[in-house]
């Protein structure tokens, strides 16, 4: 990576349909904000951008629930997550929605340039609609007895029993999970993403990739062994109509929601740039083919972004066996890397909001500290293979590592500074030890920066803990509190050694722990932001008067905390401290058992 380079952090976009529980952010949340953070302390260029998922059955199915319009659903949980994303401390530049005007605009005008290309084709298929909405039905939302294995419940893409793929045609007694009637199966007309067209292209970029988890990409080149068209079109009349003459005005036909969701990243980008008062600002992100990529999702999101998105930036770009014509978009880039986890399972069960055993972003933060949710997700969360959330792991993690660990650590060191100098003392002599302490602890950045851009998040968090442990080791071994009346001025040296320890630990955690970080700048006497936090902004829709919605935002270029050591500043006051983190109560661990109904 070249002295500065600019990134695109690409965020998977929360369908509006709920709340998000702790382990959406695991995926997609957390460690997309880490590495954004790390990269912009590191003096790059980054674009995070995001949004609300709006549109699709997973968005009618809950409206029907709770008997309100899809749009006023919509709003109500792009409310909620904005907030809970917020009080995560997640950096977005933008976080937006599917439903933005300038969304709307960006998703036809992809899908006329992938049209004009020629790998948009027309196709007639076979599919089940509800007869009383005349609403695509997916296969997933038909349930039904299994032709192959006779067990009930069997879904229309899958039976779990015997664990076959199955049509839902095949299925005996189809019914629809949605509303219970029998689907009806018609003949459709839709457009067909020209993926055999495209699946040249694909392999060409998908052998170049360096660096990927491995388990991404093989999973992504398998993709490739059979492609077929895909309809990039639904039966429905919730989502972005099909901008096509016949079709427009069609109010049964609109764009598939995954055709239209993963435009958000450019279109979220166009809309930064909107509103940042350079409209073409995106394009230094998406049209150099030095900037750099990364997509940040769960593993279930890995087709849509290693063959779909980048299926529609090659038809759009003109780059497949079709040939054809760049669009007004310019040469867009494919993906650098899609970074997918795994899954984070709950007390060993994996996430099922329907059987209650779930853990909301929101009711967690208003339980516990933003960064001990960031700090277990980046140390134990589901980088590359499926991990498990437990309340005595959290306790434990929290209270031992978080609280005896580092806080800890800054609160004897600031402790001991206020008592006794008041302020940061000027180094005097170092001795052989004192030098190893620092050198160690410096050598830290590079070793922490690089797992971090590695994306091995859980290596790169561990490496910084083992630094705090090296630091509390040296406080330890040098005892300053007993040299106040035998040698006060080597009291002061080896304070000062430890301030800087603290200081460069701050600055390796500041991308997991942003909150804390502050607040130990802080405790060292340090002023400015040090790690910057964003914002819940109302803003008008650019394209629909009239509307206005909230997104996140934030200023982060105007912060002190820069990947590398600042020398401590002797003189600079130290205040009493009071402590980062909150230790939890044995008795936390059964009360939340209880309240997911484990206990
Ligand atoms: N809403 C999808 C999910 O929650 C993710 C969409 S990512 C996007 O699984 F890029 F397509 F928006
Ligand atoms: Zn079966």
């Amino acid at each position: 990576m070249g002295a500065m380079s600019r990134i695109l952090s690409a965020v998977a976009w929360p369908y509006a349909n709920g709340p998000r529980h702790i382990g959406h952010v695991a995926g997609f949340g957390v460690p997309s904000d880490v590495f954004s953070r790390y990269m912009r302390m590191a003096g790059h260029d980054v674009l995070m951008v995001s949004g609300t998922d709006e549109h699709g059955t997973p968005i009618l199915v809950q409206a029907e629930q709770e008997g309100v319009s899809p749009q006023e659903l919509a709003d109500r949980y792009n409310s909620v997550i904005v907030d809970d994303l917020v009080a995560l401390g997640l950096t977005y530049d933008l976080f937006t929605r599917t439903t933005a005007g300038n969304h709307y605009k960006v998703a036809q005008e992809l899908f006329v340039a992938c049209h004009d290309n020629g790998y948009m084709i027309k196709q007639t298929s076979r599919g089940a609609i509800s007869p009383s909405t005349g609403r695509t039905l997916p296969d997933r939302y038909i349930e039904g007895t299994c032709p192959i294995c006779g067990a009930g419940g069997a879904r229309g893409d899958q039976c779990d029993t015997c664990g076959n793929q199955l049509d839902a045609e095949e299925l005996i007694n189809p019914v629809s999970r949605i509303n219970g009637e029998t689907p009806e199966f018609i003949e459709t007309e839709h457009f067909f993403l020209d993926l055999p067209a495209l699946v040249e292209a694909l392999r060409t970029w998908l052998d170049a990739r360096e660096g990927w988890r491995p388990n991404v990409l093989k999973f992504s080149q398998n993709l490739l062994d059979e492609v077929r068209p895909r309809a990039m079109t639904r039966d429905i009349d919730w989502g972005i109509p099909v901008p096509l003459e016949g079709w427009r005005d069609n109010p049964n036909k609109r764009l598939y929601v995954w055709f239209d969701a993963v435009i958000g990243y450019l279109s979220a980008s166009i809309e930064w740039a909107r509103r940042s008062g350079d409209d073409d600002a995106w394009r230094q992100w998406w049209n150099d083919p030095e900037a750099l990529s990364y997509y940040f999702m769960g593993k279930d999101n890995i087709t849509f972004h290693s063959q779909i998105w980048p299926g529609e930036l090659l038809a759009a770009n003109g780059q497949g066996t079709k040939g054809g014509e760049l669009s007004q978009f310019g040469d867009l880039q494919l993906p650098t890397e899609v970074v997918s986890s795994e899954y984070l399972t709950m007390e060993s069960a994996k996430f099922s909001s329907s059987r209650g055993h779930v853990i909301y972003v929101r009711d967690m933060l208003e339980r516990y500290q933003p960064d001990a949710l960031r700090y277990f997700i980046a140390v134990a969360g589901p980088e590359s293979a499926d991990s498990d959330f437990t309340w005595s792991e959290f306790k434990r993690r929290t209270n031992d590592e978080l609280v005896a660990g580092w806080g800890n650590l800054v609160n004897r060191v600031a402790n001991l500074l206020h008592k006794n100098l008041g302020a940061i003392p000027e180094l005097a002599e170092l001795t052989a030890a004192d030098q190893a302490a620092l050198d160690a602890s410096l050598a830290g950045f590079d070793t922490v920066g690089g797992l971090i851009g590695a994306h091995r998040q859980r290596a790169a968090v561990s490496e910084a803990m083992r630094i705090v442990g090296e630091a509390n080791k040296y406080l330890a071994d040098h005892e300053p509190w007993k040299l106040k009346k035998t040698d006060p001025a080597r009291m002061a040296t080896v304070l000062g050694v430890a301030a800087q320890l603290v200081s460069d630990a701050n600055t390796m955690l500041a991308p997991f722990l942003p909150h804390s970080a502050q607040a130990v700048h802080e405790a060292l006497g340090g002023t400015g932001v040090f790690a910057p936090m964003p914002q819940r902004v109302e803003v008008d829709d650019l394209d629909t008067p009239g509307r206005s919605y909230p997104t996140i935002q934030g200023d982060y270029s105007a912060m002190v905390g820069t990947w590398r050591r600042r020398d401590v500043v002797p003189g600079t006051e130290v205040p009493a401290p009071s402590p980062i983190f909150v230790k939890l109560d044995d008795a936390i661990v059964e009360q939340e058992l209880e309240r997911m109904g484990l206990a």
